[in-house]
């Protein structure tokens, strides 16, 4: 291959559109699934051919799936998104760099970008935004949010004659299939992650999934859409399951709740709030039906009222169907010399992510504490003096030390909740603050 072997180029009326793969690993080996094998769908939905010019990895002797022509391959990514015969530029690599230069190449030189990278959208996404308007490119991202669910279409485009007032996302398919596991079989939480790791659901090293900040990239990049804010990802606050036990799964199941990862952006009058965190959700809730390893969307808007969008959030074709879309919707945009803007236009509203001190969510309490007589007064009034309401309080066990005191509250302020329970923490009969979730509702 070389990259600079036609350095005048036909109008894209009378060739094809030209594809730079940026990684082929599993997402990108699934777009080749749907380039090769189902070139004339593509062709008719966007007008025309595509042609694969070549194909960056890290290593050129691994051994490859057979979909992949070897010969395209090179390593040389800054001179292939150079060449003028690449109209659109596929990054399906991973992480922060080089993706994140080589990205910010192609949009300077007023290339397409399709990306599946949610931690560079989520990072940089304003700062390429930026870029493509004043060159002409074009981003788009529309399997970094939740695979296969066309999730940033709908918010971007199909719900644009609303006001988004909430959202609420299943978006980590690890997460999801471990909590429902462990609500399924009662087993722990590393059991369930093995288990995950073997049926290929989890990574080897699972932190980003397990500690929630895989789902805050998601929520950060669908906030920016739906509220048309500026949400920076280091303000988005962010719990991950690393501390859910069986027990307080089993609970919430007999208080009529389904623990879920959920990933929540909401409109207040000051501002926005935006969370990633273990929550009760009411079993009759259809975001509780969302089962093992499967991604669901949960959308409010002020003229279309609630919405759900499920499917799978990763995989092999799941993932390139959404990657392919964006390559389709790019190349009708080339073809017609169209708006090849991309989901975000721009931010129109200045509304500030709100501290989290001030959110407000109800709460699900587990206390191991002595057990005494006076113990729940003693709980109580701390509760009171901070303003913190009971909605419901049960003991589990009894005349062994310790046993659980489970509380759930009213809507409560998060500041508020928190200095109760530093309090409630140093009483003497209270051995230790073994759980806090937030209910949903
Ligand atoms: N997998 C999913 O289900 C899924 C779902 C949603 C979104 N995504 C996103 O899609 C993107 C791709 O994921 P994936 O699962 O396909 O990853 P992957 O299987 O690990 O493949 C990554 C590819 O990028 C190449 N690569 C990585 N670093 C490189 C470098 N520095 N220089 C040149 N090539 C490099 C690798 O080359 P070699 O082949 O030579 O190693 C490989 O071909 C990621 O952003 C991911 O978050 C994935």
């Amino acid at each position: 291959m070389d990259p600079h072997s036609a350095m005048k180029t036909p109008s894209h009326s009378d060739r094809p559109i030209g594809l730079a793969l940026l990684g082929c690993g599993t997402v990108g080996s699934g777009l080749l699934d749907i380039v090769t094998g189902h070139s004339e769908r593509l062709a008719a939905s966007s007008g025309g051919e595509f042609q694969v010019i070549a194909i960056v990895v890290r290593c050129l002797d691994k051994e490859r799936d057979p979909v992949v022509r070897t010969e395209l391959l090179t390593t040389d990514a800054s001179s292939l998104i150079d060449d003028p015969r690449v109209d659109i530029v596929v990054e399906l690599m991973g992480g922060i760099e080089p993706a994140r230069t080589l990205v910010m190449q192609a949009l300077r030189a007023g290339k397409a970008v399709v990306t599946a990278n949610k931690a560079i959208i989520a990072r940089f996404g304003p700062e390429f935004q930026a870029a493509a308007e004043q060159s002409g490119g074009s981003l788009h991202y529309e399997a970094a949010a939740a695979g296969a669910i066309p999730v940033v279409k709908v918010v971007a485009e199909a719900l644009r004659g609303n006001q988004i007032n909430e959202l609420m996302g299943i978006v980590n398919g690890t997460c999801n299939y471990i909590l429902t596991e462990m609500t399924q079989s009662g087993a722990p939480l590393s059991q369930a992650l093995s288990n995950a790791q073997r049926l290929g659901y989890a990574e080897a090293d699972p932190s980003s999934d397990i500690g929630g900040e895989d789902a805050a990239y998601k929520l950060t990049l669908l906030a920016r859409l739906a509220f048309g804010a500026r949400v920076d990802i280091d303000a988005v606050h962010c719990e991950g399951i690393d501390s859910v036990s069986a027990e307080d799964i089993s609970r919430a199941q007999s208080l009529g709740y389904v623990v879920k990862l959920l990933a929540v952006g909401r409109r207040q009058s000051k501002g926005l709030d935006v969370r990633v965190h273990p929550t009760l959700v009411p079993a009759e809730h259809p975001l509780a039906a969302v089962h093992g390893a499967f991604n669901a969307v949960y959308l409010q808007g002020d003229s279309s009222g609630p919405l759900m969008l499920y499917g799978q959030g990763a995989g092999r074709a799941a993932t390139a169907s959404a990657v392919a879309a964006d390559v389709i919707d790019a190349a009708r945009a080339i073809r017609s010399n169209g708006d090849t803007s991309g989901p975000i236009s721009g931010f129109t509203e200045t509304l500030p992510v709100l501290p989290i001190d001030d959110s407000l969510s109800r709460y699900y309490i587990c206390l191991k504490v002595a057990d005494e007589p006076g113990v729940l007064a003693a709980v109580a009034n701390v509760f009171g003096e901070h303003q913190v309401s009971v909605a419901s309080c049960l003991q589990e066990g009894q005349g062994a030390t310790p046993v659980d005191l489970i509380f759930v509250t009213h809507t409560v302020r998060h500041g508020a909740l928190m200095a109760a329970l530093a309090e409630i923490g140093s009483l003497s009969t209270v051995v230790s603050v073994a759980a806090t979730m937030r209910v949903l509702r």
